[in-house]
Protein backbone atom coordinates (compact mmCIF):
# COMPACT_ATOMS: atom_id res chain seq x y z
CA UNK A 1 0.00 0.00 0.00
CA UNK A 2 2.67 2.29 1.18
CA UNK A 3 6.54 1.94 -0.44
CA UNK A 4 9.18 4.15 0.99
CA UNK A 5 12.56 3.46 -1.77
CA UNK A 6 15.79 5.06 -0.73
CA UNK A 7 14.05 8.51 1.08
CA UNK A 8 16.08 10.97 2.37
CA UNK A 9 15.25 14.66 3.61
CA UNK A 10 17.56 16.96 4.55
CA UNK A 11 17.15 20.41 5.80
CA UNK A 12 19.38 22.81 5.18
CA UNK A 13 22.24 24.38 7.60
CA UNK A 14 21.74 26.64 9.65
CA UNK A 15 24.74 29.50 9.06
CA UNK A 16 27.78 27.66 10.44
CA UNK A 17 26.26 24.09 10.78
CA UNK A 18 25.88 20.82 8.97
CA UNK A 19 22.92 19.98 7.32
CA UNK A 20 20.11 18.35 9.09
CA UNK A 21 19.72 14.57 7.47
CA UNK A 22 16.41 14.25 9.45
CA UNK A 23 15.49 11.18 7.48
CA UNK A 24 18.20 9.05 6.15
CA UNK A 25 17.90 6.50 3.17
CA UNK A 26 14.70 4.59 4.42
CA UNK A 27 13.17 2.20 2.49
CA UNK A 28 9.68 0.97 3.92
CA UNK A 29 6.98 -1.11 2.75
CA UNK A 30 3.47 -1.08 4.72
CA UNK A 31 0.67 -3.55 3.52
CA UNK A 32 -2.57 -2.39 2.44
CA UNK A 33 -4.82 -2.46 5.89
CA UNK A 34 -1.96 -3.20 8.35
CA UNK A 35 -1.08 -0.61 11.14
CA UNK A 36 2.93 -0.17 10.81
CA UNK A 37 4.12 1.27 14.04
CA UNK A 38 7.09 4.04 14.03
CA UNK A 39 9.39 4.54 17.18
CA UNK A 40 11.92 5.97 18.37
CA UNK A 41 12.99 9.18 20.60
CA UNK A 42 12.43 12.74 20.36
CA UNK A 43 14.99 13.96 17.21
CA UNK A 44 14.86 10.67 15.47
CA UNK A 45 13.21 11.70 12.43
CA UNK A 46 9.80 10.16 13.08
CA UNK A 47 7.34 13.32 12.12
CA UNK A 48 9.49 14.06 9.52
CA UNK A 49 9.17 10.60 7.45
CA UNK A 50 5.07 10.63 8.20
CA UNK A 51 5.30 14.17 6.48
CA UNK A 52 6.76 12.76 4.17
CA UNK A 53 4.44 9.98 3.34
CA UNK A 54 1.64 12.77 2.25
CA UNK A 55 4.22 14.84 0.78
CA UNK A 56 3.71 17.37 3.09
CA UNK A 57 7.38 17.41 3.39
CA UNK A 58 8.70 16.55 0.15
CA UNK A 59 11.81 14.02 0.18
CA UNK A 60 15.12 15.18 -0.58
CA UNK A 61 15.73 12.16 -2.87
CA UNK A 62 13.65 8.73 -3.29
CA UNK A 63 10.28 7.59 -3.66
CA UNK A 64 7.17 7.62 -2.22
CA UNK A 65 4.36 5.22 -3.49
CA UNK A 66 0.80 5.02 -1.81
CA UNK A 67 -2.04 3.26 -3.19
CA UNK A 68 0.37 2.25 -6.60
CA UNK A 69 0.24 6.07 -7.17
CA UNK A 70 3.92 7.58 -6.82
CA UNK A 71 3.34 10.30 -4.92
CA UNK A 72 6.74 11.92 -5.82
CA UNK A 73 6.37 12.25 -9.42
CA UNK A 74 3.41 14.81 -9.08
CA UNK A 75 2.50 18.06 -8.11
CA UNK A 76 0.04 20.97 -8.11
CA UNK A 77 -3.66 19.57 -8.54
CA UNK A 78 -2.57 15.61 -8.99
CA UNK A 79 -0.76 15.69 -5.90
CA UNK A 80 -3.55 17.54 -4.00
CA UNK A 81 -5.93 14.76 -5.29
CA UNK A 82 -3.85 12.36 -4.28
CA UNK A 83 -3.44 13.15 -0.94
CA UNK A 84 -7.17 12.84 -0.66
CA UNK A 85 -6.73 9.43 0.08
CA UNK A 86 -4.79 9.92 2.87
CA UNK A 87 -6.07 11.25 6.21
CA UNK A 88 -3.90 12.85 9.05
CA UNK A 89 -3.85 13.46 13.15
CA UNK A 90 -1.77 15.49 14.16
CA UNK A 91 -0.19 15.34 18.32
CA UNK A 92 -1.68 18.85 19.24
CA UNK A 93 -4.96 18.32 17.45
CA UNK A 94 -4.64 21.15 15.35
CA UNK A 95 -8.57 21.99 15.51
CA UNK A 96 -9.72 25.40 14.51
CA UNK A 97 -10.99 27.01 17.94
CA UNK A 98 -13.49 29.53 16.62
CA UNK A 99 -15.54 26.82 14.31
CA UNK A 100 -17.73 24.00 15.98
CA UNK A 101 -16.92 20.41 15.93
CA UNK A 102 -18.67 19.48 13.01
CA UNK A 103 -17.37 22.87 10.94
CA UNK A 104 -14.09 21.63 11.68
CA UNK A 105 -14.88 18.28 10.19
CA UNK A 106 -16.58 19.66 6.72
CA UNK A 107 -13.54 22.55 6.60
CA UNK A 108 -11.44 19.11 5.86
CA UNK A 109 -13.69 18.83 3.56
CA UNK A 110 -13.79 22.18 2.14
CA UNK A 111 -9.85 22.21 1.33
CA UNK A 112 -10.12 18.33 -0.48
CA UNK A 113 -12.37 20.13 -2.86
CA UNK A 114 -16.03 19.21 -1.56
CA UNK A 115 -17.81 22.04 -3.30
CA UNK A 116 -21.48 20.68 -2.14
CA UNK A 117 -22.37 22.05 1.26
CA UNK A 118 -25.18 19.35 2.04
CA UNK A 119 -22.23 16.83 1.10
CA UNK A 120 -19.83 18.09 3.45
CA UNK A 121 -22.66 18.42 6.00
CA UNK A 122 -23.36 14.42 5.37
CA UNK A 123 -19.77 12.95 5.38
CA UNK A 124 -19.26 14.98 8.59
CA UNK A 125 -22.01 13.59 10.38
CA UNK A 126 -20.67 10.44 9.16
CA UNK A 127 -17.31 10.90 10.92
CA UNK A 128 -18.75 12.00 13.75
CA UNK A 129 -20.62 9.27 14.31
CA UNK A 130 -17.63 6.90 13.51
CA UNK A 131 -15.52 7.87 16.59
CA UNK A 132 -19.03 8.19 19.07
CA UNK A 133 -18.95 12.09 19.24
CA UNK A 134 -22.27 13.49 17.58
CA UNK A 135 -23.75 14.99 20.58
CA UNK A 136 -20.47 17.44 20.55
CA UNK A 137 -21.20 18.81 16.73
CA UNK A 138 -21.88 21.78 17.87
CA UNK A 139 -19.99 22.64 20.89
CA UNK A 140 -16.75 24.53 20.03
CA UNK A 141 -12.97 22.83 20.80
CA UNK A 142 -12.36 24.60 23.87
CA UNK A 143 -15.30 23.14 25.70
CA UNK A 144 -14.12 19.47 24.91
CA UNK A 145 -11.55 17.19 26.81
CA UNK A 146 -8.33 16.29 25.10
CA UNK A 147 -9.40 12.40 24.37
CA UNK A 148 -12.64 14.16 22.74
CA UNK A 149 -10.47 16.59 20.74
CA UNK A 150 -8.79 13.64 19.16
CA UNK A 151 -11.75 11.75 18.52
CA UNK A 152 -12.93 15.16 16.55
CA UNK A 153 -9.16 15.25 14.78
CA UNK A 154 -9.94 11.54 13.94
CA UNK A 155 -13.44 12.02 12.22
CA UNK A 156 -11.77 15.20 10.49
CA UNK A 157 -8.87 12.93 8.90
CA UNK A 158 -11.76 10.20 8.27
CA UNK A 159 -14.37 12.53 6.46
CA UNK A 160 -12.70 12.43 3.06
CA UNK A 161 -12.82 8.41 3.00
CA UNK A 162 -9.24 7.96 3.28
CA UNK A 163 -7.18 5.22 2.11
CA UNK A 164 -4.18 6.01 4.59
CA UNK A 165 -4.24 7.63 8.14
CA UNK A 166 -1.18 8.57 9.06
CA UNK A 167 -0.74 9.69 13.27
CA UNK A 168 1.84 11.87 14.68
CA UNK A 169 2.20 11.05 18.44
CA UNK A 170 -2.16 10.92 18.50
CA UNK A 171 -2.21 10.28 21.91
CA UNK A 172 0.76 11.72 24.22
CA UNK A 173 -1.18 14.34 25.26
CA UNK A 174 -4.07 11.83 26.56
CA UNK A 175 -4.22 10.12 29.80
CA UNK A 176 -3.86 6.06 29.91
CA UNK A 177 -6.98 5.30 30.10
CA UNK A 178 -8.07 8.01 27.00
CA UNK A 179 -5.00 6.87 25.30
CA UNK A 180 -6.36 3.05 25.53
CA UNK A 181 -9.94 4.94 23.77
CA UNK A 182 -8.30 6.56 21.13
CA UNK A 183 -6.45 3.65 20.16
CA UNK A 184 -9.36 1.65 20.09
CA UNK A 185 -11.49 3.93 17.75
CA UNK A 186 -7.63 3.66 15.48
CA UNK A 187 -8.14 -0.13 15.92
CA UNK A 188 -11.89 -0.57 14.73
CA UNK A 189 -11.65 2.04 11.77
CA UNK A 190 -8.07 -0.28 10.62
CA UNK A 191 -10.70 -3.44 11.08
CA UNK A 192 -14.14 -1.93 9.86
CA UNK A 193 -13.07 0.60 7.40
CA UNK A 194 -9.86 -1.47 6.17
CA UNK A 195 -7.63 1.85 6.21
CA UNK A 196 -3.86 1.38 6.81
CA UNK A 197 -2.75 3.09 9.79
CA UNK A 198 0.55 4.55 9.96
CA UNK A 199 1.59 5.48 13.54
CA UNK A 200 4.18 7.33 14.83
CA UNK A 201 4.97 7.16 18.71
CA UNK A 202 7.63 7.44 21.55
CA UNK A 203 5.78 4.46 23.46
CA UNK A 204 5.90 1.00 23.32
CA UNK A 205 2.59 0.59 24.77
CA UNK A 206 0.83 2.13 22.07
CA UNK A 207 2.98 -0.24 19.86
CA UNK A 208 2.35 -3.17 21.91
CA UNK A 209 -1.10 -2.34 21.88
CA UNK A 210 -2.18 -1.70 18.19
CA UNK A 211 0.59 -2.11 15.62
CA UNK A 212 1.27 -4.96 13.42
CA UNK A 213 4.54 -4.04 12.29
CA UNK A 214 7.50 -1.66 14.24
CA UNK A 215 9.94 -0.08 12.85
CA UNK A 216 12.48 1.57 15.41
CA UNK A 217 14.26 5.20 14.10
CA UNK A 218 17.24 6.34 15.00
CA UNK A 219 18.87 9.71 13.51
CA UNK A 220 16.91 9.57 10.59
CA UNK A 221 17.43 5.95 9.60
CA UNK A 222 15.36 3.06 10.17
CA UNK A 223 17.43 0.82 12.19
CA UNK A 224 15.39 -2.41 12.85
CA UNK A 225 12.16 -3.75 11.95
CA UNK A 226 10.03 -6.63 13.69
CA UNK A 227 6.82 -7.80 13.78
CA UNK A 228 4.55 -6.59 16.86
CA UNK A 229 3.60 -9.49 18.13
CA UNK A 230 7.41 -10.33 18.70
CA UNK A 231 6.61 -8.70 21.85
CA UNK A 232 4.61 -10.78 23.57
CA UNK A 233 7.40 -13.55 22.58
CA UNK A 234 9.01 -14.34 25.92
CA UNK A 235 12.95 -13.91 25.65
CA UNK A 236 12.29 -11.63 22.17
CA UNK A 237 15.25 -8.98 22.50
CA UNK A 238 15.17 -6.32 19.74
CA UNK A 239 18.61 -6.59 17.44
CA UNK A 240 19.85 -3.25 18.39
CA UNK A 241 20.52 -1.38 21.83
CA UNK A 242 18.04 1.22 20.90
CA UNK A 243 15.33 -1.31 20.31
CA UNK A 244 15.94 -3.00 23.54
CA UNK A 245 16.72 0.24 25.48
CA UNK A 246 12.58 1.26 23.99
CA UNK A 247 11.40 -2.28 25.14
CA UNK A 248 12.45 -1.73 28.20
CA UNK A 249 9.53 0.28 29.86
CA UNK A 250 9.67 2.69 32.97
CA UNK A 251 11.52 5.59 33.82
CA UNK A 252 14.46 5.63 36.44
CA UNK A 253 15.17 8.89 38.28
CA UNK A 254 17.93 9.84 40.49
CA UNK A 255 16.84 11.97 43.45
CA UNK A 256 20.36 11.46 45.24
CA UNK A 257 21.20 14.11 43.23
CA UNK A 258 23.32 12.29 41.04
CA UNK A 259 22.55 14.73 37.76
CA UNK A 260 20.29 13.89 34.70
CA UNK A 261 20.36 9.95 33.74
CA UNK A 262 17.49 9.36 31.79
CA UNK A 263 16.30 6.06 31.16
CA UNK A 264 15.46 2.66 32.51
CA UNK A 265 16.36 -0.31 34.21
CA UNK A 266 17.59 -3.02 31.63
CA UNK A 267 14.68 -5.67 30.69
CA UNK A 268 14.79 -8.79 31.11
CA UNK A 269 15.09 -8.78 27.04
CA UNK A 270 18.53 -6.83 27.32
CA UNK A 271 19.83 -9.68 30.20
CA UNK A 272 19.38 -12.10 27.08
CA UNK A 273 20.37 -9.98 24.39
CA UNK A 274 23.24 -10.12 22.76
CA UNK A 275 25.42 -6.93 22.46
CA UNK A 276 27.23 -7.93 19.55
CA UNK A 277 24.08 -8.26 17.34
CA UNK A 278 23.48 -4.64 16.43
CA UNK A 279 25.05 -4.91 13.39
CA UNK A 280 26.39 -1.46 12.67
CA UNK A 281 23.00 0.60 13.54
CA UNK A 282 24.82 1.50 16.70
CA UNK A 283 28.19 1.99 15.39
CA UNK A 284 27.54 6.11 14.80
CA UNK A 285 29.26 8.36 16.82
CA UNK A 286 26.47 8.27 19.64
CA UNK A 287 27.62 4.75 20.34
CA UNK A 288 30.34 6.32 22.25
CA UNK A 289 29.85 6.90 25.94
CA UNK A 290 30.32 10.04 26.84
CA UNK A 291 32.72 11.68 28.20
CA UNK A 292 32.05 12.39 31.66
CA UNK A 293 30.21 15.63 32.23
CA UNK A 294 29.12 15.94 28.57
CA UNK A 295 25.86 14.92 28.11
CA UNK A 296 25.04 12.28 25.31
CA UNK A 297 23.41 13.79 22.14
CA UNK A 298 21.82 11.12 20.42
CA UNK A 299 19.53 8.29 22.00
CA UNK A 300 22.63 5.71 21.59
CA UNK A 301 25.09 7.97 23.35
CA UNK A 302 21.89 8.25 25.92
CA UNK A 303 21.61 3.88 25.97
CA UNK A 304 25.21 3.92 26.48
CA UNK A 305 25.25 6.48 29.06
CA UNK A 306 22.69 4.51 31.27
CA UNK A 307 23.91 1.74 30.62
CA UNK A 308 27.55 2.47 31.75
CA UNK A 309 25.86 4.44 34.51
CA UNK A 310 24.39 1.39 35.68
CA UNK A 311 27.71 -0.99 35.08
CA UNK A 312 25.93 -2.37 31.98
CA UNK A 313 23.13 -5.05 31.69
CA UNK A 314 23.02 -7.43 34.44
N1 LIG B 1 11.53 22.18 9.07
C1 LIG B 1 12.68 21.82 9.63
N2 LIG B 1 13.81 22.55 9.41
C2 LIG B 1 14.99 22.18 9.94
N3 LIG B 1 15.17 21.08 10.70
C3 LIG B 1 14.10 20.32 10.95
C4 LIG B 1 12.80 20.64 10.44
N4 LIG B 1 11.92 19.69 10.85
C5 LIG B 1 12.63 18.82 11.58
N5 LIG B 1 13.94 19.19 11.65
C6 LIG B 1 15.02 18.46 12.34
O1 LIG B 1 15.02 17.13 11.86
C7 LIG B 1 15.27 16.21 12.90
C8 LIG B 1 14.11 15.22 12.98
O2 LIG B 1 12.95 15.91 13.40
P1 LIG B 1 11.54 15.19 13.59
O3 LIG B 1 10.56 16.25 13.96
O4 LIG B 1 11.25 14.38 12.39
O5 LIG B 1 11.84 14.22 14.83
P2 LIG B 1 10.85 13.32 15.69
O6 LIG B 1 11.43 11.95 15.72
O7 LIG B 1 9.46 13.46 15.19
O8 LIG B 1 11.00 13.96 17.14
P3 LIG B 1 9.87 14.16 18.30
O9 LIG B 1 9.69 12.81 18.94
O10 LIG B 1 10.50 15.15 19.23
O11 LIG B 1 8.61 14.69 17.67
C9 LIG B 1 15.46 17.03 14.16
O12 LIG B 1 16.85 17.22 14.33
C10 LIG B 1 14.79 18.35 13.83
O13 LIG B 1 15.39 19.41 14.53
MG1 LIG C 1 7.71 14.29 16.00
Amino acid sequence: MISLRHVSTTFPAARGKDPIHAVDDVSLEIPRGSIQGIIGFSGAGKSTLLRNINLLERPTSGEVRVGGTELTGLGGEALRRARHQIGMIFQGFNLVNNLTVAQNVELSLKFAGERDRRVRRERAAEALEIVDITEKAKVYPAQLSGGQKQRVAIARALATRPEVLLCDEPTSALDPFTTATVLQYLADVNRELGITVVIVTHEMEVIKALADHVAVMESGRVVEQFHAAELRREGFAPRTSIGRYLVSDGISVDRRGGGVRAGSEPSAADQGADPGADQGADQGPGADPPASGREPRTASGLVAATASSEGGPR
